[in-house]
């Protein structure tokens, strides 16, 4: 299936528009309710001194934890890269510490970038990562870290959709896992090293790493599958469009599915992951 969407020419499957930007920005504060916090109070404590700070945020869509986070950390200076401008916000309104470019991770990062952060952000890079090599994604992220910097990395894996709650309805029980989850693992394929991302930064020479627990917000569980939904949605119109029809219509079937469990009373909530390490500092 990979294999199949790489020969289009942009091979991220989901889109940029306007809606899109809207389910990145309703996704960020869903986030921001689990972690209960934008940038790790670890590293917070160890930056909050610094009068000079930079700061990327790789894959930023449009930009909206660096935006957040500009407005605690005033001595800043925010560097927002994606590969395409689409979703970002027009220039004029932008903080003056914060600044976009477009810039594709797959390449070696710009000779500017290399070395030149404290802290660097990456979030929810499953869906444009797949199929292709994570170890050299991971490396020009790392590049791009001052020895002794951070990075703080929050993404998705797949099963994507836990069920939460009651599982059966009346004589039929739900599927389980979900019909939506096969599919997803086989148009993603592996996406295991997201939830190991401890071990495969360990692998890279990252150090003190640790895993942050984001348990999900019980309250929101609703709000949750919401937009789950919709990025799975969304993930179905890319494939009308980029990949053969029989593809497509096996992952409408698995979403009108799932819709229709959702309807008879079954709750979900995503599967997230964060990680915080450091690259050693120069002895
Ligand atoms: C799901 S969005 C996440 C956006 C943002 N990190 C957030 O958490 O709100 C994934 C982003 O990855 C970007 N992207 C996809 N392929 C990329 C690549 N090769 N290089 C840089 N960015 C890429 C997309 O344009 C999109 O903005």
């Amino acid at each position: 299936m990979a294999a199949a969407m790489k020969a289009h020419p942009d091979p991220y499957i989901m889109s940029r528009n306007t809606l899109a930007s809207g389910r990145l920005t309703a996704q960020h504060y869903l986030l921001l309710r689990r972690l209960g916090w934008l940038l790790h109070p670890h590293i917070a404590a160890q930056v909050q001194h610094c009068r000079s700070l930079e700061i990327a945020d790789v894959a930023c869509g449009n930009a909206i934890w660096a935006l957040d986070l500009a407005r605690e950390f005033p001595q800043a200076n925010f560097t927002g890269i994606d590969i395409s401008p689409q979703q970002f916000p027009p220039h004029f309104t932008l903080p003056r510490n914060v600044n976009l470019d477009v810039h594709d991770i797959f390449q070696p990062m710009p000779e500017r970038y290399i070395a030149r952060f404290d802290i660097v952000h990456c979030r929810l890079i499953m869906a444009a990562v797949y199929g292709q090599n994570k170890d050299w994604v991971m490396h020009n992220i790392i590049a791009l870290l001052k020895p002794g910097g951070y990075i703080q990395w929050t993404d998705a894996t797949i099963p994507l959709l836990q069920a939460t709650g009651a599982p059966t309805r009346g004589r039929r029980p739900f599927r389980e896992p979900p019909a939506i989850t096969l599919q997803l693992t086989s148009l993603f394929g592996p996406t295991e090293w997201l939830r190991r991302l401890r071990e495969e930064l360990q692998r890279h020479g990252l150090v003190n790493l640790f895993d942050v627990d984001m348990p999900p917000v019980p309250w929101l569980s609703r709000q949750d599958t919401d937009n789950a939904i919709w990025a799975l949605t969304d993930i179905h119109a890319g494939l009308k469009l980029k990949a053969p029809k029989e593809v497509s219509e096996k992952f409408g079937h698995a979403l009108d599915e799932t819709l229709d469990d959702i309807k008879q009373g079954r709750a979900y909530f995503t599967t997230y992951f964060t990680t915080i390490g450091q690259k050693a500092p120069v002895r």
